[in-house]
């Protein structure tokens, strides 16, 4: 097919909004290592789970061998809202940069959450409501997942309660506004309302938080209260699942045109964004029918997969979660205050901590004055505002469309444009006004987070 008959947006029909979600597990020769309790660090089953999750996403999350997960009819009636999303050809920035690589982006921004954190919400809130609870409770951090969850909590009549990252939610006064208008309550994290809050404050006095506190006060206050259970954005395999979405459909639009990426990235925080999108081409990789390249890229100020460990460790700071294998900076690391807060997570998803430690898949570190000028450079020509954490994606496609412009390869580029940063404006004003800085941990702050790392022999 020629270049010119390929559109600016290639949109699918309702009807090619994904049936089922693709399961990459069932393709790993190397499955993801199991979650163990905290308590006994002995692999957890479905009744361990049970306390804190929905029945009907255990299953999903200890399911490593069915590749093909149907979607229920009702899900995808609501996906319908604002799915298919587009892919679009970014020929303003290829010209803007005058390279001859060709590069797509998978827009998940359309919706009012603003990012692909919906995909997962409303299976999750549509399985606890299935279920017959009576609400969920979370944690976000920028504020996209919060805002999701609140919008398929309200959809499907279920009461959330969001623990929002303090220094998110200081910076985002509008995000919570718009939680609170979709009925759920949000609370600043660490709080004064837990257990494990009021110890996060009395060991770390005037912390701004981070999603591993958020996590485990949303976790304390779903397992103590009744008819409650916790959901989580990223991370946890059943999230990846959901989000397959997206790759599924990006794969979809890109056969329509014959067209094969050589190069396909995204920004990692928890992984769900990236695992979603490559999961139908790793799946591929997997089978060995075809190769790509795949990057994750994350901040500086918080490289779990760059500069962390391959080890058992908490998803969150109150040890109170399920440990996974994973990459991670040590549950005890608490980010410095960067502004894509959806990417400071100190861990990362199993399933591609499995894929990166087996060679699959490579990771980059970026800074965030960097990962600004990126983003006013794609805002500028190709219209959309982006989120900080998508920007990091963006500031990876365009180093690598740059290094084909030395070269003259015309390689294809696919990333995932995970949201828009309307409610990032503050970050956007320090960046215009000259003000942001960038905070790199040092080896001495990591050795001491490693060194609390749980020891398990398993
Ligand atoms: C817009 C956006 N992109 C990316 C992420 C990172 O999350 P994940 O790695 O789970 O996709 C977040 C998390 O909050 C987000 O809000």
């Amino acid at each position: 097919m020629s270049e010119k008959s390929i559109p600016y947006k290639i949109y699918l029909s309702e009807d090619e909004i994904p049936k089922q979600w693709y399961n990459v597990r069932a393709d790993m020769k190397n499955k993801p290592a199991p979650l163990l309790n905290p308590a006994t660090l002995q692999p957890m089953g479905f009744e361990d789970l049970r306390p804190v999750f929905c029945d009907e996403l255990i299953k999903q999350e200890l399911d490593d061998t069915t590749a093909y997960i149907d979607i229920p009819q009702e899900i995808r009636d609501f996906y319908k809202m604002y799915r298919p999303a587009p892919l679009v050809r970014a020929y303003c920035l290829e010209k803007a940069l005058g390279t001859p690589a060709k590069i797509y982006y998978k827009f998940e921004g359309n919706n009012t959450s603003g990012s692909h954190k919906l995909n997962s919400a409303i299976v999750q809130a549509y399985y606890a409501k299935k279920q017959g609870l009576k609400g969920v409770t979370t944690e976000t951090g920028a504020g996209q997942w919060g805002t999701a969850l609140s919008m398929a909590s309200a959809y499907l009549g279920i009461d959330c309660k969001v623990y929002m990252v303090k220094v998110s939610y200081e910076q985002k006064p509008f995000r919570r506004e718009v939680m609170r208008t979709y009925g759920a309550s949000v609370t600043p994290s660490p709080s004064m309302e837990t257990e494990i809050g009021k110890k996060i404050n009395a060991e770390h006095p005037g912390t701004t938080g981070s999603l591993g506190c958020a996590i485990s006060e949303a976790v304390e206050v779903a397992t103590k209260t009744d008819g409650y259970r916790y959901v989580l954005g990223s991370v946890l395999n059943q999230v990846l699942l959901h989000q397959t979405v997206i790759g599924l459909e990006a794969k979809a639009a890109l056969d329509k045109y014959g067209v094969t990426p050589d190069i396909i990235i995204g920004c990692a925080g928890g992984g769900s964004n990236l695992g979603g999108l490559i999961s139908p081409f790793m799946g591929e990789k997997l089978r060995g029918e075809k190769d790509y390249r795949i990057i994750a890229v994350e901040p500086a100020s918080c490289p779990s997969f760059t500069r962390g460990k391959f080890a058992y460790d908490f998803c969150d700071t109150g040890m109170v979660c399920p440990l996974a294998k994973m990459y991670t900076l040590g549950s005890n690391f608490i980010p410095s205050a960067n502004h894509a807060g959806g990417l400071r997570y100190h861990g990362m998803s199993p399933i591609l901590s499995q894929l990166y430690h087996d060679g699959y898949m490579e990771a980059r570190s970026v800074e965030q004055t960097a990962v600004f000028e990126a983003a006013e450079q794609f805002a500028r020509v190709e219209g959309i505002l982006p989120a900080p954490e998508s920007s990091h994606a963006i500031r990876a496609a365009i180093d690598e469309a740059l290094k084909c412009k030395e070269t003259g390869e015309e390689k294809t580029i696919l990333f995932g444009l995970t949201g828009t940063g309307y409610f990032d404006m503050v970050a956007y004003q320090k960046f215009n006004d000259g003000e942001m800085t960038d905070y790199i941990p040092t080896d001495d702050e990591l050795n001491k987070s490693f060194a609390t790392l749980p020891k398990v022999e398993i």
